[in-house]
């Protein structure tokens, strides 16, 4: 039996703030729909032109958006692929992970991380993250790294690069490859070095909510090793190395052209949305650093995020305060409430051999609130009031 839309946004989860849109809020959690509204008309003709191109697979659409992306993160290639989800997979798929091999990552993020793992047969293998910016703690990784360690994916969680140059000398000490779940990042750089340009490859999701988000499902790899996206190429096409020529077992992880074409209309807008982001992130953090029983994010590197979310911690009353501002018409998210540890999946799919306390803690007490270009000061404000408000009462 179909769910209707409201039971499967519900399902999903991560997807229902950006199918709520329109809805009862006051100031919603996100609203592609602001800046997209502004592009109207040339994402209109983009629609018409590859509806009469009669192009819909592949083709220079999706060329165009590889060689745009590629150009903006400064790096060799860029794969585009259906979702971030499949980004993932197809990654790991290209760096023949398989049944007996260990991938450590990290238990704070979207299930897709460890689920790509487990659907290769691999193993998850989760540490503990940094109790500040909630990115892999690379202490905890190095102590898990073993025979069986294959690589290490490292998430950009909320944006943040977190510990990365320490990952990725781990993992080059280790010989093993590292890939970037950069999908809530795409936009964040440390020292001008992009996101997702960092490690061995660089996964990236344009889900609507996503700093760069497009008009449904897609995603992209990006690397620079040429050798590796050739495989990606044509595992996301079943595998195929000619007309009617399968080489290796693949999936159709391909973008559409329509979503690639649509996506390429935003790409030049994105800088502009990821400021945006930041003087809102900024406004947060001077408005609430202070505010009792919160802890505003903290960065351990000098990642200029791109802020795919503004999470605060809140030990002691989180729950009342998503609560109080639900009440107050103000969308919030909690990302993520269960580590994928705690997750039945994972339950024999998975190790956690460290205790992974920060994780946990950070699962009971984190808490996203509205960000995305389009906000208005107004609506700002008013979030930051009720917060404030709500901390004194509870003080
Ligand atoms: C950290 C992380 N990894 C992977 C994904 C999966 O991306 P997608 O929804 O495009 O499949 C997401 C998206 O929600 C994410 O936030």
């Amino acid at each position: 039996m179909a769910l209707p839309q409201a039971a499967i946004s519900e399902c999903v989860g991560e997807s229902s703030p950006a199918t709520s849109l329109k809805s009862k809020w006051r100031v919603p959690l996100l609203d592609p729909t602001r800046t997209n509204a502004l592009l109207e008309e040339e994402l209109a003709e983009t629609f018409k032109r590859v509806i009469r191109s009669g192009r819909y697979i592949l083709g220079p659409e999706v060329e165009a958006l590889e060689a745009a992306v590629s150009t903006w993160l400064g790096t060799r290639e860029c794969i585009g692929m259906s979702s971030g989800t499949d980004a993932l997979l197809a990654t790991l798929m290209a760096l023949d992970v398989g049944p007996g091999d260990e991938i450590v990552t990290s238990p704070l993020t979207f299930v897709s991380t460890a689920e790509a793992v487990a659907r290769l047969g691999a193993t998850p293998v989760f540490a503990d993250v940094c109790p500040r910016c909630h990115c892999l703690d690379p202490n905890s990784v190095s102590a898990l790294f073993g025979a069986r360690t294959r690589a290490v994916i490292a998430v950009h969680l909320f944006g943040q690069l977190g510990h990365i140059d320490e990952l990725l000398r781990l993992a080059d000490d280790r010989n093993v490859p590292l890939v970037e779940d950069a999908c809530q990042a795409f936009g964040s750089n440390l020292g001008g070095r992009n996101a997702g340009t960092l490690g061995t490859a660089g996964c990236f999701s344009f889900f609507p909510s996503k700093p760069l988000g497009g008009f449904g499902d897609a995603g992209l790899v990006c690397t620079n090793d040429r050798l590796l996206a050739e495989r990606l190429r044509s595992l996301r096409s079943h595998g195929r190395v000619g007309m009617h020529h399968f080489a290796q077992l693949g999936g159709n992880f391909r973008i559409d052209a329509l979503q690639a074409a649509l996506l390429g209309v935003l790409l030049p807008h994105v800088q502009n949305w990821i400021v945006a982001r930041r003087e809102l992130a900024r406004t947060y953090t001077e408005s609430l650093s202070g505010s009792p029983g919160i802890t505003t994010p903290a960065c351990c590197n000098l990642t200029e995020s791109a802020w795919g979310a503004y999470s605060i911690r809140v030990p002691q009353f989180r729950d009342e305060l998503a609560a109080y501002l639900r009440s107050s018409g103000i969308e919030t998210a909690i990302y993520y409430p269960r580590t994928l540890a705690e997750q039945p999946l994972f339950a024999d799919r998975s190790a956690a051999p460290a205790v992974l306390g920060h994780a946990v803690k950070t699962a009971r007490e984190i808490i996203s609130l509205p960000i995305f270009p389009g906000l208005t000061p107004i609506e700002q404000n008013y979030v930051v009031s009720r917060i404030r408000q709500f901390c004194q009462k509870m003080a």
